[in-house]
């Protein structure tokens, strides 16, 4: 018995296309059957429909294609791409590399996992090219065994500084190649201690087993870099990138681990954020810094993913000029078209920090000649730490479907980060991950929903939140109709309303400094993040507009021209983007405090609801599923009352303004 759960590829039992003819044959073409990624689409396919439909399909080999040469996204793209067809005799997957041919076997697994008539799915040929060069997942996992920000249990890479590799490392790599993702970062971003050392000796034989695990699943391994190696691990007293002993150690140590881990991809950096070292130190660019390692691993086809995160955490509470959200843009916008074209800026999805509610950041849509990459996280650090159900889908939906205004067309956050609007040479999203040694990897069982969904969507930006949802709950859940409604219905809604009982229109922050879990109003009005909501008696918001920090004007038109103005602002942004009085009347027709107390009291009265309806499915699903959320579903509900109470009553206490209902507020 395994110590873990096999979510999406245990494939239980299924029962519809038992008796599917066109599933007893399947043509794979295009990659050669002596590909290891090929070997493992195989398995895939045997073990996979052998488990549903009890019958192993018999396999057989068409025709080798030309392979694309992957020098860049788009190749990248082209040679992942994949097409299904229904022949007289058998079921064809065709594509242009072993990825192709195992995105293409994961696609039919998913179409029978799902009881979907494969005739149907089929009938008429389905081709498919990622949406994203790049699908990446981040760990932020230390080499202690312990998890930045991580919500369920222990890491399953790491145990006292040393790599593991067991089954549990092979499944993972199934598991999210099952879901598209084609990249992932194993190392935390801050780098430290041991995990500094993962550019030595010390661990190149298990990185590059670990590499060669993942590229047979079609998965590139990168890891963070520590910016300052040349002084931690190299002994010189300097890492400024123009030094020529700096660059000369970096070249020497390049050559090596590219050499001791053939299949290393790149590098992740956290440069100058945060208190992690970087160029600034010497009074050099951000651009600087990236270009330098990206001209030394260039020869080994590496690549530099370089963090904008970059912003002053020492704000000083009085200084009402200095706007962290004005940070990434004023830092990296001076130097668009330096970065080296191996260079790709890492973009968190807002300008903040991961909140449940943040405009786009200007980045995206202001960098015109730069490689680009969007960060989202399903770590769900802001977002209620895997206790509180939270689906993540329709957020990212948001954001790629964002119009930046960039270019006259394919100006969305989507466009550019598929590559299609600039030509980037690289692109992509990530997520900071949410996965640990769990027994079902995600904590929360439902979290469980946005691994799987941002695989999903990074492949295939076109697809639905509930469309991905839906397949979620079949795959790992129930194939019952009734069940997967109900299971749909409780985690589509459920990102609304955490939102509607935290932090309200937009302002973010009020939780709990340093765990980011629970409410606490004015935490971090009284640290040192610049996080501030600045309220008093009169009026709670920050003024980003052309009279306050300015930070509306980073975005093309229209946008700055709607952000900048109260009236125009949405709702769910407003206090964000202005400082406004209690009273001021949103487009809701509500005043600000009354939109307050009211999506309060409804936030918690609707996260009420969707633990009863989970109560409902005792005994339709299995039961440590059922126990595993209802116990988070307790805990989910004591942290909305306690977020329902105190945010009411602070604002009722400063505003001294009743709720127009007469609700109970302290
Ligand atoms: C947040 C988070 C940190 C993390 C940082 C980052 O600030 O709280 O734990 O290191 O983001 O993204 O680098």
């Amino acid at each position: 018995m395994k110590n873990y759960a096999d979510l999406w590829v245990g494939y239980g039992e299924r029962k519809a296309n038992r008796d599917c003819e066109h599933l007893k044959k399947i043509r794979l073409s295009g990659a050669p059957e002596s590909d290891c990624i090929v070997k493992n689409a195989v398995k895939e396919l045997k073990n996979g429909m052998k488990a549903m439909l009890d019958a192993e399909p018999e396999i057989v080999f068409g025709e080798a294609a030309a392979p694309v040469a992957v020098t860049d996204g788009k190749s990248l793209r082209e040679s992942e791409e994949y097409r299904i067809t229904i022949c007289d005799d058998a079921l064809s997957l065709e594509a242009r590399s072993g990825a192709g041919i195992l995105y293409a076997s994961f696609d039919l697994l998913r179409t029978v996992a799902c009881e979907r008539d494969v005739r149907k799915a089929y009938a008429e040929g389905k081709t498919v090219r990622p949406s994203n060069p790049l699908r990446m997942l981040n760990h932020w996992d230390n080499m202690d065994g312990s998890i930045e920000r991580g919500y369920s249990g222990e890491s399953f890479f790491y145990v006292d500084n040393e790599i593991v590799i067991d089954e549990r490392t092979r499944d993972y790599a199934r598991m999210i190649a099952a879901v598209g993702i084609n990249a992932v970062v194993i190392n935390n971003v801050n780098v430290k201690q041991a995990a500094s050392l993962m550019i030595t000796d010390r661990y190149f034989d298990k990185l590059a087993e670990l590499g060669r695990i993942f590229a047979e699943y079609g998965i590139r391994l990168f890891l963070s870099l520590n910016y300052a190696s040349s002084i931690e691990i190299g002994g010189l007293d300097s890492a400024d990138p123009l030094d020529e002993n700096v660059i000369a150690w970096w070249k020497e140590k390049m050559a090596e681990v590219f050499g001791k881990i053939p299949t290393l991809a790149g590098f992740l950096v956290k440069a100058d954020s945060e208190g992690r070292p970087g160029p600034f130190t010497y009074g050099r660019t951000q651009a600087d810094g990236a270009n330098m390692l990206a001209d030394i691993v260039k020869e080994y086809g590496g690549i530099i993913i370089w963090r904008c995160f970059v912003y002053n955490c020492r704000q000083d509470w009085r200084d009402r000029k200095t706007d962290r959200a004005r940070a990434g843009y004023d830092n990296f916008m001076p130097m668009d078209g330096d970065y080296h074209d191996n260079v790709i800026l890492q973009i968190k999805n807002g300008p903040m920090d991961f909140q449940i509610r943040e405009p786009v950041s200007p980045l995206l849509g202001g960098l015109r000649r730069t490689n680009q990459m969007l960060e989202v996280q399903i770590a769900q650090e802001y977002t209620g730490h895997q206790i509180d159900v939270c689906y993540l889908i329709p957020e990212f939906k948001e954001i790629l479907g964002f119009k930046t205004y960039c270019s006259e067309s394919r100006d969305t956050v989507a466009d550019i980060v598929s590559g299609e609007t600039f030509g980037s040479r690289y692109s992509g999203i990530a997520a900071v991950t949410n996965t640990g040694n769990d027994f079902n990897w995600t904590g929360n069982y439902l979290a469980g929903a946005n691994l799987f969904g941002f695989g999903r969507l990074s492949f295939d930006t076109e697809l639905s939140a509930e469309q991905i949802a839906e397949e979620f709950v079949r795959m790992t859940i129930s194939q019952d109709d009734e069940v997967v409604r109900t299971i749909v219905g409780i985690l589509l809604p459920s990102r609304e309303i955490y939102e509607k009982y935290t932090s309200p229109l937009g302002i973010g922050w009020m939780v709990t400094p340093a765990t980011h879990y629970g409410c606490s109003v004015d935490g971090y009005e009284y640290d040192r993040w610049g996080t501030y909501h600045r309220a008093d008696h009169l009026g709670i918001g920050v003024d980003r507009s052309d009279k306050g920090t300015g930070y509306a004007l980073q975005y093309n038109e229209p946008n700055a021209s709607i952000y900048n103005s109260p009236e125009k602002c949405p709702d769910e942004l407003v206090l964000f983007f202005h400082h406004l009085p209690y009273t001021h009347k949103l487009h809701s027709g509500k005043t600000v405090i009354q939109h307050i107390y009211d999506t309060h009291f409804e936030g918690l009265e609707e996260a009420r609801k969707l633990a009863e309806t989970w109560d409902a499915l005792k005994g339709k699903v299995d039961d440590a599923i059922f126990d595993n959320v209802r116990e988070r579903f307790e805990r989910q509900l004591f942290n909305a009352r306690e977020w329902c109470d105190q945010v009411n009553s602070y604002f009722f206490r400063k505003s001294a303004i009743p709720d127009e209902k007469g609700r109970q507020i302290w």
